[in-house]
C-alpha cells in the first residue's frame, strides 16, 4: 500500500521520480505527489488522482533544476483521497513521504497539538512528519531526529525525508514496510520496490527492519537499529526493465496470463533431478519432507485460494492433512499445531502485512515456516526459515494471475516431493506428476489461450448481469473460489463461489431466469454429481456455462455454453480451468470498460493490517 521513491545525484530528478511512480502505481493510485529540492528550497506538487494528473500539473508549472526529490503514490488509509491528504507532507523544516501506518498517531497528534502544533491533513503521515520535525528542532541532526522520533512511533513505516538544512540529501528509515536502496552512475535511489528502479539501475540493497539510510549525490550511508554505521551489501537484480512493461498487450493482466506457461516452466525446471521433484537447490532435502505430518497454509486473497488448490493435492496425493487459512484470522484464532506441523506462508509480493504477521506469529510459537514467494529478497522471504521462489517475474496487474499459477505449481511439486520421499507414491508416479506439471500444464494453458474469442462471446452474454455464481466440487470448488474473486475484483459484478452440492441449501433461491452459473467439472469421479447440480440450476432458469473435461459425455445436454478442457492429466485440467476463469474475468471487465490493471479501491501490495 502506497509506493515511495527518492533520488539524489547529478541528473534531473523530476522525470526519474515520475517514471518510478508510474511503476509503483500498483501499490495504490488514489493520489500522488512529489517534493523536489530546488535553488529556492523544497517545492511540493501533489494532487488527488493518478500520475497523469501530476504530470499535467508539472507540465503547466514545471519544477526546474532539481537533482534531489522524493515521490509518493497513495492508497488511502487515514483520511480519504484528496489534494491535502496526498503526500508529501511538510511539518516545519521536514518534508516526508510514507508507506505504512503510524498506529499511535492520535496520541502523538494530541501531544503535539498541546504544544501548539497545527495540522492541515487527516493523515497519520503528517503526524510522523511533525514528530520528526520536533525532534529535529531539538537536535539539528537528521539521523538523531529520525531515531528519537521513530522510537515514539508504533506501527509500520518506510519514510523518504528531506530536511531543509540538508540540500541534496534524502534520508530514509524502515520498519515493517519494504524499502530498497539502490546505486547508479548518476546517483542514489530509494524505492518501495525494485521494479520502480529498473529503468535506472540493477544494483540494490534491501533495508532491514530499523535501519536508516542517508543518500547523498556521491554516496550512501546505512545505519543499523542502534545507529551504528554498517556497510551496505549490494546485490544485482536479474529483472529487466522490459519485464515490468506491457510489451504490446492491452493490459498487464493479459500479458501476465500469457506468461503463465513460461512461468510454470521456470518454477518447475530448477526443481527436478532425474525426473523427480527435488528442492535441494532451495536448501530443502527429502529428510525435511519426511518430518512433515501436518501443513497449515497461511495467506491472503488469491494466495489463500492457491493454498486451497495446493492443499487438495497435498491431502489426496501426499496424505498430509492440510488446511489453508486467511492470514488476518490465523493470528487471532490460531489452529492447533501438532508434532510435525509445517506452516507454509504464500505471498506473491512477499510483503503482505497480514501474511507477515501470521509468519511472525508462527515463528514465535516455534513452528517451522516455509515461504512460497515471488518477489525475491522481500521481508516474508527473508524471515521464513525456508523459502521457495516462484520465479514468475514481476507481476504488475493488481489481480494476480501468474503469481497464483506458480504458487499452485510449487505446491503441486511439494506434494509430489512429500508423497515420494515418504513412500506414499511410487517413483514412476512422482515422475509422472513432475512431467505433467512441466509439460501438460503449460500446454493446456496455451491451448485454452487459442480460445479467447469464444470466451469473449461467452463474456458478452454475462457482462450485463448483476450476479454470477461459480460452482464446483473438490479441486473445482477451489478453482471456483479463485474464478469468482478474479471476476468480481476486476469487473465489479457480484460473483460468489459455492461448493456445487451446497447450493441447494440456500443459495439456489437466488437463481432466476438468466442468472449465469459457471460450473467447473474436471474430476471424472465427481462428474455425475456436479452434472446433477448443473441440471438443478439449469431447470430453474440459470444460464449455465460448463467448463468440463473433453471426454465428458453429452455435456451440452445440461448447459447453455460448454468449454471443453484438454484431458491429459490432472495438472493439465487444473491449469486449463484456471486459464478459462482468468480470461473470462478479463473479457467481462474489458467489455465493461473497467480499469483492469488497477481496479477501484484495491492495491497490489497490501502492507497494512
Ligand atoms: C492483494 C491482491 C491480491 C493478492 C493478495 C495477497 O489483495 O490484490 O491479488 O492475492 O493481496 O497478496 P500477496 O502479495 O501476499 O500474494
Amino acid at each position: 500500500m502506497c509506493g515511495i521513491i527518492g533520488y539524489t545525484g547529478n541528473a534531473n530528478a523530476v522525470p526519474k521520480i515520475t517514471k518510478g511512480l508510474s511503476v509503483l502505481e500498483y501499490r495504490g493510485y488514489d493520489s500522488v505527489g512529489i517534493a523536489a529540492r530546488t535553488e529556492d528550497g523544497v517545492r511540493t506538487v501533489k494532487c488527488r488522482g493518478r500520475i497523469g494528473m501530476l504530470e499535467e500539473k508539472l507540465e503547466k508549472d514545471p519544477i526546474v533544476g532539481s537533482q534531489c526529490a522524493i515521490g509518493h503514490t497513495r492508497w488511502a488509509t487515514h483520511g480519504g483521497p484528496s489534494d491535502i491528504n496526498a503526500h508529501p507532507h511538510r511539518a516545519g523544516r521536514v518534508v516526508l513521504v510514507h508507506n505504512g501506518i503510524i498506529e499511535n498517531y492520535k496520541e502523538l497528534k494530541s501531544a503535539l497539538q498541546k504544544d501548539g502544533v497545527s495540522f492541515l491533513s487527516e493523515t497519520d503521515t503528517e503526524v510522523a512528519a511533525a514528530v520528526i520535525n520536533a525532534c529535529y528542532a531539538q537536535t539539528g541532526d537528521p539521523k538523531t531526529a529520525i531515531r528519537m522520533a521513530t522510537a515514539k512511533m508504533k506501527g509500520s513505516y518506510a519514510f523518504g525525508i528531506l530536511f531543509d538544512e540538508f540540500p541534496g540529501e534524502v534520508w530514509s528509515a524502515r520498519c515493517g514496510s519494504p524499502l530498497i536502496l539502490a546505486k547508479a552512475k548518476d546517483g542514489y535511489y530509494l524505492a518501495s520496490d525494485m521494479t520502480a528502479l529498473l529503468p535506472f539501475t540493477k544494483e540494490y540493497c534491501c533495508l532491514e527492519e530499523g535501519q536508516i539510510a542517508h543518500l547523498m549525490p556521491s554516496g550512501a550511508e546505512l545505519f543499523d537499529v542502534d545507529g551504528a554505521e554498517i556497510v551496505p551489501v549490494w546485490s544485482v537484480t536479474t529483472m529487466t526493465p522490459e519485464s515490468a512493461q506491457k510489451g504490446g498487450y492491452a493490459h498487464f493482466m493479459l500479458k501476465e496470463i500469457y506468461e503463465q506457461p513460461e512461468a510454470i516452466e521456470k518454477s518447475v525446471s530448477p526443481r527436478i533431478i532425474n525426473g523427480l521433484p527435488d528442492f535441494s537447490a532451495d536448501g530443502i532435502d527429502a529428510s525435511f519432507w519426511k518430518q512433515v505430518k501436518n501443513i497449515q497454509i497461511v495467506a491472503c486473497g488469491s494466495a489463500t485460494h492457491a493454498g486451497l488448490a495446493g492443499g487438495h493435492v497435498l491431502e489426496s496425493v501426499a496424505g498430509i492433512p492440510t488446511a489453508s487459512y486467511i492470514a488476518s484470522e490465523y493470528r487471532y484464532h490460531p489452529p492447533i499445531a501438532v508434532d510435525g506441523t509445517l506452516v507454509i506462508v504464500i505471498s506473491q509480493s512477499g510483503e503482505t502485512a497480514d501474511t507477515l504477521a501470521a509468519l511472525r506469529y508462527a515463528k514465535s510459537k516455534g513452528l517451522p515456516t516455509l515461504a512460497i514467494v515471488n518477489a525475491v529478497e522481500t521481508t516474508i522471504a527473508r524471515e521464513a526459515d525456508y523459502r521457495i521462489y516462484t520465479y514468475a517475474g514481476p507481476e504488475i496487474a493488481v489481480a494476480t494471475t501468474k503469481g497464483y499459477c506458480t504458487q499452485v505449481t510449487v505446491l503441486y511439486m511439494i506434494a509430489a516431493a512429500i508423497a515420494h520421499s515418504c513412500g506414499r507414491i511410487a517413483e514412476a508416479d512422482a515422475k509422472e506428476m513432475v512431467r505433467s506439471i512441466l509439460e501438460d500444464a503449460p500446454e493446456a494453458i496455451r491451448e485454452m489461450l487459442t480460445q479467447t474469442e469464444r470466451l469473449r462471446e461467452i463474456a458478452a452474454k454475462i457482462v450485463k448481469k448483476d450476479h454470477i455464481f461459480y460452482i464446483g466440487r473438490g479441486m473445482d470448488y477451489a478453482m471456483s473460489q479463485e474464478g469468482a474473486l478474479k471476476l468480481k475484483e476486476i469487473s465489479y459484478i457480484h460473483c460468489e463461489a459455492y461448493a456445487a452440492g451446497e447450493l441447494k441449501h440456500g443459495t439456489i433461491s437466488l437463481i432466476e431466469e438468466g442468472t449465469p452459473v459457471i460450473a467447473i467439472s474436471t474430476e471424472e469421479a465427481l462428474y455425475d454429481k456436479t452434472e446433477s447440480n448443473v441440471r438443478e440450476v439449469h431447470s430453474r432458469g440459470a444460464h449455465v456455462i460448463l467448463l468440463c473435461r473433453d471426454d465428458a459425455k453429452n455435456p451440452q445436454l445440461s448447459a447453455d455454453e460448454v468449454v471443453l478442457l484438454p484431458t491429459k492429466s490432472d495438472a493439465g485440467l487444473l491449469f486449463a480451468s484456471l486459464t478459462v476463469v482468468q480470461v473470462l474475468a478479463y473479457e467481462v471487465a474489458a467489455l465493461r470498460g473497467c480499469d483492469i490493471d488497477r481496479p477501484r479501491n484495491l492495491a497490489k501490495s497490501v502492507t497494512v493490517e
